[in-house]
């Protein structure tokens, strides 16, 4: 299940409701924290002392969705949310990984990996694959995995999963890969062992991922800038519908396909080149739900350049209009989003700029999942009081609401 690694091997649940009431804002565990129980639980399972500790954060994207597999940009941040894993080398060819909730798996490091069971293990399989494509001899290890990335929230765990992992072997074969090398190595970890043809933003994010920073990525030449994020009176809160839906069902693949069509239509290499000039004159040949995914990817390459220049400038007076337009033409035109995710938006945006919300949209893959709201760091409290107040009474379902800054991208501890 794309993003929701632990819960792979569980009945697949359309919904999942979170059974626990939660404060209004949940705070997020630091790292030194995770750091510790992962050692502390490395020494309980394997009855070893760690010698590496590797982490790396989900992500959440502010605006540009759906369009890293079109040559767009989009615009994500790390989140302050990890997974971190404590491991030391033991004496044989053959790593033992156990992560909470699950039997500890074993993985032979001599041969070709396959995709096998249990399903959460194919993320490190298919890590261990890339390091092998490098020609990397990895030692036999000992690892414990823990993580404060909510699963199946498109906050993209599998990615922060996939480049924790891949920083951990970084350690033990002592060597630094290039950070773009090292994301490409994740996102081929994904497409070739969890069968999603995922775009390049969730690894990216989790490898440069930087404290106070945005990450613009320039999709058609894969080139991050950092934008900062500085200002201490803005802030990001991410509410999780705990609805979840399995984009490895198809609908991923589906809308890829559909963008691939379009794009083919129109005759054109990149959707970096196309106008909607270019969309009108093919309309008819198009049909109308080609022509919608391809008027997605136009408008919303457009609106995240505009948004970046608000960024940039400390101009925020358009951001709203942008947020709300990217959310309107997920929904409308690309359909990935859901009930409960248009509910979460549309109460952020009631709350409106006299509450202290700039914007809101869904974020991530979509069907289920997250939203994000930018708002005035002053108002976050009451703002996330009254978004899961609302939400709560109109679904029965109670989400899960943090704050979060820039957090640090994929390191060693
Ligand atoms: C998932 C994919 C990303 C990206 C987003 C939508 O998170 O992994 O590559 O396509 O969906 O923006």
């Amino acid at each position: 299940m794309r993003g929701a690694y632990l819960e792979a091997d569980l009945p697949k649940l359309r919904r999942i409701a979170n059974p626990h009431i939660s404060p209004m804002l949940e705070s997020n565990q630091t790292l030194t924290d995770l750091a510790d129980e992962a050692r502390a639980s490395l020494k309980a399972i394997f009855d070893v002392d760690s010698t590496l500790v590797a982490a790396a954060p989900g992500r959440v994207n502010l605006i540009g969705e759906h369009i890293d597999y079109c040559d767009g940009f989009v615009l994500p941040l790390a989140i302050e949310r990890y997974i971190v894993i404590a491991a030391r080398p033991n004496d044989s060819t053959i790593a033992r990984v156990g992560t909470t909730g699950q039997e500890t798996t074993e993985i032979d490091l001599t041969g070709n990996q396959e995709i096998s069971e249990p399903k959460w293990s194919n993320y490190l399989r298919g890590v261990i694959q890339g390091f092998m494509n490098l020609n990397y001899q990895i030692p036999g290890f000992d690892a414990y995995i823990v993580s404060s990335v909510p699963l199946g929230a498109g906050l993209s765990s599998s990615a922060a999963l996939e480049c924790a992992f891949a920083t951990l072997l970084e350690g033990l074969v002592d060597t630094v890969l290039p950070t773009a090398v090292k994301s490409l190595l994740a996102q081929k970890a994904e497409h070739d062992f969890a069968g999603v043809p995922c775009g390049i933003m969730d690894q990216f994010a989790s490898a440069f991922g930087t404290k106070d920073q945005l990450i613009l990525i320039d999709c058609r030449t894969g080139e991050p800038e950092m934008v900062p994020f500085s200002d201490p009176t803005l802030s990001i809160i991410v509410a999780n519908t705990n609805v979840s839906h399995d984009l490895s069902d198809g609908e991923y693949g589906a809308r890829r396909k559909d963008t691939e069509d379009g794009l083919t239509l129109i005759g054109k290499s990149s959707w970096r080149d196309v106008t909607m000039d270019d969309l009108y004159a093919r309309q008819a040949e198009m049909g109308d739900r080609i022509f919608r995914r391809s008027r997605h990817i136009v408008t919303e390459i457009a609106r995240t350049i505009e948004a970046v220049k608000a960024f940039k400038s400390g101009d925020f007076s358009n951001i709203g209009t942008l947020m709300e337009g990217s959310h309107r033409s997920l929904r409308d035109d690309f359909e990935v989003s859901c009930d409960e995710l248009d509910l979460m938006v549309a109460l952020a945006q009631e709350i409106g700029f006299e509450g202290g919300v700039l914007g809101a949209r869904m974020t991530g893959g979509g069907f289920g999942g997250s939203s994000v709201t930018l708002c005035r760091t002053a108002d976050v409290e009451n703002i996330a009081a009254q978004m899961q107040e609302r939400y709560l009474a109109q679904t029965g379902i109670t989400p899960l609401l943090f704050a979060t800054r820039p957090g640090i991208g994929a390191h060693l501890l």
